[in-house]
């Protein structure tokens, strides 16, 4: 195969994310095949046929079964609300079609783990857009940690803030509510954090936990004078021990004033220390405990050709990727993942195993004690 068709749904924030990568991912990275935009979907269909102009693909539709039925399609990606992935994904996988999915899986781990099952019975190739871990700077991280440079791992500590539901005049909306939206802000923040985890330190087996929605009640717009009550978290605290024996924590926030994109975390080994910042997504610091005690501090790693695959974009170390540069380099995995040339991560069973430390964070909160977090 040195072609597939692309079937995309959706046309929002990641929808135009997806297509930006699919259109740049041949001259950045000249992958083995070449993606061909054949079939956009949305359900409103002024922004499905104005889409479809804008990102350049054949044809669109409304009806994303459409995309399952047509042969030009082999590749399913599917940015749609979370609220509909399973249906979709059940759907590829029944068509034979590869998937290419947005996070979180779905709304409840049944869901997520029904979609595995049915892609792993018909045998097709999937991946979930957890697209920090594709930041070379965490690849960096990652050789530096295997190289032994901070000596042997002690602790992971993480967060990761936004404050988009900061505002208490926010009105209440889907996003407030489990069947539509699943958890808050586990589901949608917290995930990214244990997929970057997962990939520098390997598998959460355990967590103990408190949850909280601090915003109670929100305007809500269908009954002017009245709240909503809120569903779902608002924020998370987590204490992990992973497979392997590091412990560790993460703290999550969908109310933080001020943070944007806060995906941040600190590594401890026995020689040294990694720290990270997404809203600094070029840097990474590192500090190492070697030569006279005087000298040592935190010394900034800016991205460059050294830290593949920045070179690919950029020949010039610290002019910077951006977020939707991140997206292009997941799209070049998941393509060569589809040459057989390597194995997808996170694929639905690796993204499952994500969405059983969140949902076990869920439960710890509720039980108030530790629990396994196991397949
Ligand atoms: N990887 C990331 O960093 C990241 C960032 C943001 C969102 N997301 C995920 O991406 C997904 C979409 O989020 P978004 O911010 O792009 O949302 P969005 O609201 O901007 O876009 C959703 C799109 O889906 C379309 N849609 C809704 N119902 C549909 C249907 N039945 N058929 C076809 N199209 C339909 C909408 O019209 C809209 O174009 C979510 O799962 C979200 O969690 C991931």
């Amino acid at each position: 195969m040195d072609e597939i068709g692309v079937g995309l749904i959706g046309t929002g924030f990641m929808g135009k994310c997806h297509a930006m990568a699919f259109g740049a991912v041949k001259a950045v990275f000249a992958p083995p095949i070449t993606p061909r935009l054949a079939v956009l979907c949305d359900i409103e269909p002024a922004a499905a046929r104005r889409a479809a102009d804008e990102f350049g693909f054949a044809r669109w539709t409304t009806d994303w079964r459409d995309l399952m039925a047509d042969p030009a399609v082999g590749l399913i990606a599917i940015t749609a609300p979370n609220a509909l992935h399973r249906e979709m994904a059940m759907a590829a996988a029944a068509a034979g079609k590869a998937i290419y999915c947005e996070k979180p899986m779905a709304l409840t781990l049944e869901d997520a783990a029904a979609m595995t099952g049915a892609a792993t019975a018909a045998g097709v190739a999937t991946l979930v857009g957890y697209n920090y871990v594709r930041n070379p700077a965490i690849a960096h991280a990652r050789r530096l940690i295997a190289d032994g440079v901070i000596g042997d791992v002690a602790y992971f500590r993480g967060v990761y803030d936004e404050d988009y539901m900061a505002d208490r005049d926010r009105p209440y909306s889907w996003r407030c509510r489990i069947a539509e939206a699943g958890l808050g802000t586990l589901g949608d923040l917290a995930c990214h954090l244990v997929s970057v985890a997962h990939f520098l330190i390997g598998p959460v087996a355990a967590v103990a936990a408190d949850i909280e929605t601090v915003i109670k009640e929100r305007p809500d717009p269908a009954r002017p004078g009245e709240t909503g009550t809120v569903e779902n978290e608002d924020i998370a605290h987590a204490l992990l021990r992973f497979e392997n024996g590091v412990g560790g924590a993460l703290a999550s926030s969908r109310i933080s004033w001020g943070r944007k994109c806060r995906l941040a975390w600190e590594i401890t080994g026995s020689r040294g220390s990694l720290v990270f910042d997404q809203e600094r997504m070029n840097e990474l610091q590192l500090f190492v405990a070697d030569g006279p005690a005087e000298r040592r501090g935190f010394a900034t790693v800016l991205s460059g050709p050294d830290h593949p695959p920045y070179g690919r974009f950029c020949p010039s170390a610290g002019h910077g990727l951006g977020f939707n540069d991140l997206k292009v380099i997941e799209v070049d995995h998941l393509l060569r993942g589809l040459a057989g040339e390597q194995m997808l991560f996170p694929d639905f069973e690796a993204a499952l195993a994500i969405e059983r430390v969140i949902h076990g964070i869920v439960r710890a909160a509720r039980r108030r004690e530790w629990v396994t977090v196991k397949a």
